[in-house]
């Protein structure tokens, strides 16, 4: 028996209605803040993720799905979206066309991550990013618009954390004052950070290991050795959270895993789905641009996980939809009328009524079971004496009430299912 990859899930039948209902609510709230959608392709070249996200990262370093195509490319599934819409920006001169771009997309990703609630190796993100601006506006935008819709969607326990990573020159002084506390701890460092020591000595802040975290709790920190502008940039970011009535925190031992941030960090956590509990992350990156070779746009963004937010909600328990129904059942009481009913059925489809017939010349008793599943409001018995007289009978299955409507008044029965 073939089975489907470790970490990736099939979203059957039964679970679209809450991806459809989060789905929609997303769009809405992008309509309202003025986001044009974009749809990048899931594989791009490995170059422009390396390059993007940066080579010591964990998603680059470890986890990324890369292979080499049949004209010897390198390719990579995408492990996110930022990379991929700036590239598409800078290729189409979307930049040259409007100053500002704000698009928004919901799609898969795929990262070779372990496994486990809340994390897959295929996992879906709606997310959003404005290029061509440096307005701390936009960054408060970028937190504003996933914790409405959270919100939207009845999530409850959320924390918002933000920190400001800086510009490079502050950052790379800081990172020679951190490496300086840390240089006689080192020994007493986990093997893992020991390793980012090197590469990527902020990264030790995110260790979960005790050792480090003893180590870490009297590091010194970022925020405190940031230049004045990003200072500047972060308390009006922080400013608008507040007139917009967004409870936050700084956190600034919050370290993102990607290596393009610059100033405005920030992450949205649920504490109701267990470890993975990062529903939302995000920041500004002003160098992105530049790095994978266009010219240099300011730019900033977010991208959710939808498996975790929906693992949120169920535990929260906030998404109740009605069952699902559908309007018309056309029950067959005469086998050899099997292409009239078929016919009947698809009339109806075509003024946008949700209609289904027996395809297995089923017993009448085995069809109005099939019916009753299906919660149809209507049914309407096609044959029998009924309709030797020229007439249809309609049960609505609310009330149990027949009607008798002449065969060739098919638009009485649309009225009655149409509620008009
Ligand atoms: P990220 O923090 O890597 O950021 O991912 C964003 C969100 O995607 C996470 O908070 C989490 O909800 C979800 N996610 C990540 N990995 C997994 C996984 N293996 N399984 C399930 N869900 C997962 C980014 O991707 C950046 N591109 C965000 C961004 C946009 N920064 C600027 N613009």
């Amino acid at each position: 028996m073939i089975k489907a990859i470790t970490g990736t899930k099939d979203i059957l039948p039964t679970d679209i209605p809450k991806w459809k209902y989060l789905e929609n609510i997303v769009n809405k709230t992008m309509e309202s803040f003025n986001y044009k959608e974009i749809r990048t392709p899931v594989f791009e070249e490995t170059a422009l993720f390396s390059r993007g996200i940066g080579e010591a990262t964990d998603i680059v370093s470890k986890e990324m799905y890369t292979f080499i195509d049949r004209s010897e490319t390198s390719v990579t599934l995408k492990p996110e979206m930022t990379a991929a819409v700036v590239r598409a920006i800078i290729e189409h001169s979307l930049d040259k066309k409007q100053p500002l771009n704000k698009l928004f997309y919901v799609s898969p990703m795929f990262r070779q991550e372990k496994p486990q609630a809340g994390r897959f190796r295929q996992f879906h993100q709606f997310g959003a990013e404005a290029l061509g601006f440096d307005s701390p506006a936009l960054d408060a935008e970028m937190i504003i618009i996933p914790y409405q819709i959270l919100k939207q969607l009845g999530l409850n326990n959320l924390s918002v954390k933000i920190n400001s990573l800086g510009i490079p020159s502050s950052r790379e002084n800081y990172k020679l004052i951190l490496r300086d506390f840390l240089k006689d701890k080192f020994s007493s460092l986990s093997e893992e950070s020991r390793k980012r020591f090197d590469v990527n000595i902020l990264r030790i802040f995110d260790s979960k290991e005790e050792c480090d975290q003893l180590i870490m709790k009297d590091a010194p920190l970022l925020i405190d050795y940031l230049d004045e502008e990003s200072l500047k940039h972060f308390e009006v970011v922080k400013d608008i959270l507040t007139k917009a009535q967004i409870p936050f925190e700084v956190d600034a031992r919050l370290v993102r895993g990607l290596d393009y941030y610059t100033n405005t960090t920030f992450e949205i956590i649920s504490g109701s789905v267990g470890s993975q509990s990062a529903l939302c992350g995000g920041g500004r990156y002003n160098l992105l641009a530049e790095q994978i070779g266009g010219a240099s746009i300011p730019g900033v963004g977010f991208a959710a996980g939808i498996e975790r937010i929906l693992l949120a909600c169920a535990n929260e328990n906030t998404i109740s939809l009605p069952d699902e129904k559908i309007d018309l059942y056309v029950v067959l009481l005469d086998k050899t009328l099997g292409t009239d009913a078929f016919n009947l059925a698809l009339n109806f489809r075509e003024k946008d009524i949700i209609a289904e017939v027996d395809y297995a010349l089923r017993s009448v008793k085995a069809q109005m079971r099939e019916a009753n599943r299906l919660n149809a409001r209507y049914v309407l018995f096609f044959g029998g004496e009924e309709y030797k007289n020229g007439e249809f009978v309609l049960k609505n299955m609310a009330d149990g009430t027949e009607s008798k409507i002449n065969i060739k008044e098919t638009e009485k029965i649309l009225a009655i299912i149409k509620g008009v």
